[in-house]
Order: C-alpha cells, then sequence, then structure tokens
C-alpha cells in the first residue's frame, strides 16, 4: 500500500493532531487544528496541480509567474468533513465544494446517504474527497464510488486520522486514490471507533 498512502511526517501535522486527539480539547480549538490540519495535508496533497505562466506588473517591472491552471472539486463528507472544506477554500477560492451527506448506522457501520445534490456530470481535473475520519472506508468508499459514476478519474483523499482497516479497504478497491493522512492508528474497537484515534470528530467540532 506504500506508495498512496502519505502519512505527514511534518513537525506542525505532529503536534496538531496530537493536540485533536487530546480529550480536554474544546470545540473552538479543535475546529481550529482541524482547519490547521486540512490545509497542512492539502498543501502536500496539490503538490501535483497544473500552472500555466501568467505576467503581472509589480510596483516596479513586470514579473513572469503562475496561477492554478486545473479546476479543484472539494468534497466534504457531512458533518465531519465542513470544517476542511472551509479551511482548504481559503487556499483555493476558486474551488467548487459539493456537500456530500452520509452517516454511520450505529448498529451495521454502513453508511446512510441522505444528501447528494451532484450533477450527473461534474466539470473538474481532480477531486478531494475530504472527511477526518477513515474508519471502516464504507463512508468514503460509497463517495469514491459516486464520482467515479460521474466519470471523475482523478480523485484524492485527504483525511486526519485512518484505521488500517479503512486504509486497506480504500487500496483494495481504489488502488488508484492516494490518501493524504496526519496519522495512522492501530485498530477499530468492537463499536467501529478508531483507536487510539480522537472519539466522533463530528461531536467534538459541533458540541453535539
Ligand atoms: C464519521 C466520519 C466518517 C465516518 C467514518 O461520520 O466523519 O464520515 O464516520 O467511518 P467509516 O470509515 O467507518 O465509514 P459519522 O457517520 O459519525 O457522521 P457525522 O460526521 O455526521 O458525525
Ligand atoms: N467516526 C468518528 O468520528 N470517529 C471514529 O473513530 C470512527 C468513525
Amino acid at each position: 500500500m506504500a506508495e498512496l498512502v502519505h502519512v505527514s511526517s511534518h513537525p506542525l501535522v505532529r503536534d496538531k493532531v496530537t493536540r485533536l486527539r487530546d480529550g480536554t480539547t474544546k470545540p473552538k480549538e479543535f475546529r481550529e487544528l482541524v482547519a490547521d490540519l486540512a490545509r497542512l495535508l492539502f498543501v502536500e496533497a496539490s503538490a501535483d496541480l497544473a500552472l500555466r505562466p501568467i505576467t503581472v506588473t509589480t510596483p516596479l517591472a513586470l514579473s513572469l509567474g503562475h496561477e492554478l491552471a486545473e479546476r479543484v472539486g472539494l468534497f466534504p463528507i457531512l458533518r465531519a468533513g465542513l470544517g476542511m472544506a472551509n479551511a482548504i477554500l481559503e487556499l483555493v477560492p476558486s474551488a467548487h465544494v459539493w456537500h456530500l451527506g452520509l452517516y454511520r448506522d450505529d448498529v451495521s457501520l454502513e453508511p446512510v446517504e441522505y444528501y447528494n445534490k451532484l450533477p450527473d456530470s461534474v466539470d473538474l481535473d481532480v477531486a478531494i474527497v475530504l472527511d477526518p475520519m477513515l474508519a471502516t472506508g464504507g463512508s468514503a468508499t460509497v463517495v469514491v464510488e459516486i464520482l467515479k459514476k460521474r466519470r471523475i478519474s482523478r480523485i484524492k483523499f485527504i483525511g486526519l486520522i485512518a484505521a488500517p482497516e479503512g486504509v486497506e479497504r480504500m487500496r483494495r478497491e481504489f488502488p488508484d486514490v492516494p490518501l493524504y493522512l496526519a496519522a495512522l492508528d492501530s485498530h477499530l474497537n468492537e463499536i467501529g471507533y478508531i483507536v487510539p484515534g480522537l472519539g466522533d470528530a463530528g461531536d467534538r467540532q459541533f458540541a453535539t
């Protein structure tokens, strides 16, 4: 699974994910950490975006530079992916955002889709799926299937904490989708939570 699973070793990511896990971190700081981590991981995930040359005029002279040449689509999985999308939008204001609503059934752990307004055809160059938690991988695989049905071929996943079970499922079902993660944890517990993880990412962001 190695080369398409990027677990960041950046010191800022390691510092922030540690504070994110801490059960005493309150929702305000939790949301700020989610946003910071999303931006840091997006920088790594976007390193291959194509540029086109442009010229700007500084107060002193013409300067040859570049602008993003690719249309970026962000696909936050509700609820917990919301904070990640808002943070990345600040870096790439031109990105298009499509929200996808899924929740995990408490007993079966299967994802249940409740919101999807994606048109049949989506015109973009790269799709980035955002969800802080990759646990069983059920939610992420449903979203990648939704995107593949729309013939989107370049897809990446950014998550904050993953379990080996979710990573293996994504590698098996979608070996072409690279994963950008802040941490890869030990295992899932008997109720499908990532251990050590951080608890419920949606509840901790929104205090519900
Ligand atoms: C969490 C998380 C992922 C999903 C991961 O969402 O944000 O979407 O669980 O689990 P999986 O890999 O086993 O599918 P949840 O279903 O709790 O919904 P929420 O974001 O609304 O809290
Ligand atoms: N969803 C979460 O929010 N946390 C987990 O550990 C697993 C799924």
